[in-house]
C-alpha cells in the first residue's frame, strides 16, 4: 500500500493515520512530526522548521522534499508507506511524482478526509498530544481516562504550539491557498478517496478501509 492522507489541518489526518498504519503495516510518514522531532532536538533544521511553523506557514519546499526523499529511501517503505502532509504544494506533488517514478513507483490511493473549516479551529485548539509516544487526544472529542495524561504511556499532555486560535486560522488559509488545488490534481489521476471526516473517530477508520477495499 501506498498512500498519502490529506485534508485540512485538524481534520484528523494522524489520528486515521495511527489507526491505517497498523492495520496495513506500513510506515506512518508524517513532515510535521519529523519538523517536531527536530525542533525538540533543537537541529539546525528545527530552527529553520520552527520559524514557519510557529505563524502557520509552510517550510519552505527545497527543505520538506529533500527530507522526504531520504525518508523514502530507507529500506522500511520498500513495501508501502503513509505519507501525511506531504505534499502540501503543487511543487511537492511534482517532486513527489519524480521520486516515485525513478524507483517505479506509483501511489494506489490519496484520501481527503473532509471536515468543514469551521468546525477545525475547535479540534485544534482542543487537541492534547503525549509528549513522549506522540498519541493523540482531545479535551472533548476523544479525552484521555485521566485528564493530562497519555493513556498509552502514562506521560503528560502538552498542547502543540501552532494550535492557538490565531495560528490554526492562518494555517486553514495557507490550506486553501496552497494544497486544496492538490486534489484536483489527484482527481484527475483517478486515485482520490474522499472520506467524510466529520463522524466519530471510529466511523471514519471504517469508511477508509472501505474506500481502500
Ligand atoms: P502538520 O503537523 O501536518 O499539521 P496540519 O496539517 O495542520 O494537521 P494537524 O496535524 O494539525 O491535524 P491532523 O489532520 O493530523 O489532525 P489530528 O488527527 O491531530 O503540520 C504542521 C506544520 O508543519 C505546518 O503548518 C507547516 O508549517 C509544517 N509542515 C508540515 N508538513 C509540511 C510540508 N509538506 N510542507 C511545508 N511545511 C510543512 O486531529 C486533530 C484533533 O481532532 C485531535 O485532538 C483529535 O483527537 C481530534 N479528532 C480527530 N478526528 C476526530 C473526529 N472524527 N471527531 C472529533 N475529533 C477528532
Ligand atoms: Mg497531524
Ligand atoms: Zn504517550
Amino acid at each position: 500500500m501506498k498512500l498519502l492522507i490529506m485534508g485540512r489541518p485538524g481534520a484528523g489526518k494522524g489520528t486515521q493515520a495511527a489507526n491505517i498504519k497498523d492495520y496495513y503495516k506500513i510506515p506512518h510518514i508524517s513532515t510535521g512530526d519529523m519538523f517536531r522531532a527536530a525542533i525538540k532536538n533543537q537541529t539546525e533544521l528545527g530552527l529553520l522548521a520552527k520559524s514557519y511553523m510557529d505563524k502557520g506557514g509552510l517550510v519552505p519546499d527545497e527543505v520538506t522534499i529533500g527530507l522526504v526523499r531520504e525518508r523514502l529511501a530507507e529500506a522500511d517503505c520498500k513495501n508501502g508507506f503513509l505519507l501525511d502532509g506531504f505534499p502540501r504544494t503543487v511543487a511537492q506533488a511534482e517532486a513527489l511524482d519524480e521520486i516515485l517514478s525513478a524507483n517505479g513507483i506509483k501511489l494506489d490511493a490519496v484520501l481527503d478526509v473532509n471536515v468543514p473549516a469551521e468546525k477545525l479551529i475547535r479540534r485544534m485548539v482542543g487537541r492534547r498530544v503525549c509528549k513522549t509516544c506522540g498519541a493523540t487526544f482531545h479535551v472533548e472529542f476523544n479525552a484521555p481516562k485521566v485528564e493530562g495524561i497519555c493513556d498509552n504511556c502514562g506521560s503528560p499532555l502538552i498542547q502543540r504550539a501552532d494550535d492557538t486560535e490565531a495560528t490554526a486560522k492562518n494555517r486553514l488559509e495557507v490550506y486553501d491557498n496552497q494544497t486544496a488545488p492538490l486534489l484536483d490534481f489527484y482527481s484527475k489521476k483517478g486515485i482520490l478517496k474522499t472520506v467524510n471526516g466529520d463522524q466519530p473517530l471510529d466511523k471514519v477508520f471504517e469508511d477508509i478501509k472501505e474506500s481502500l477495499k
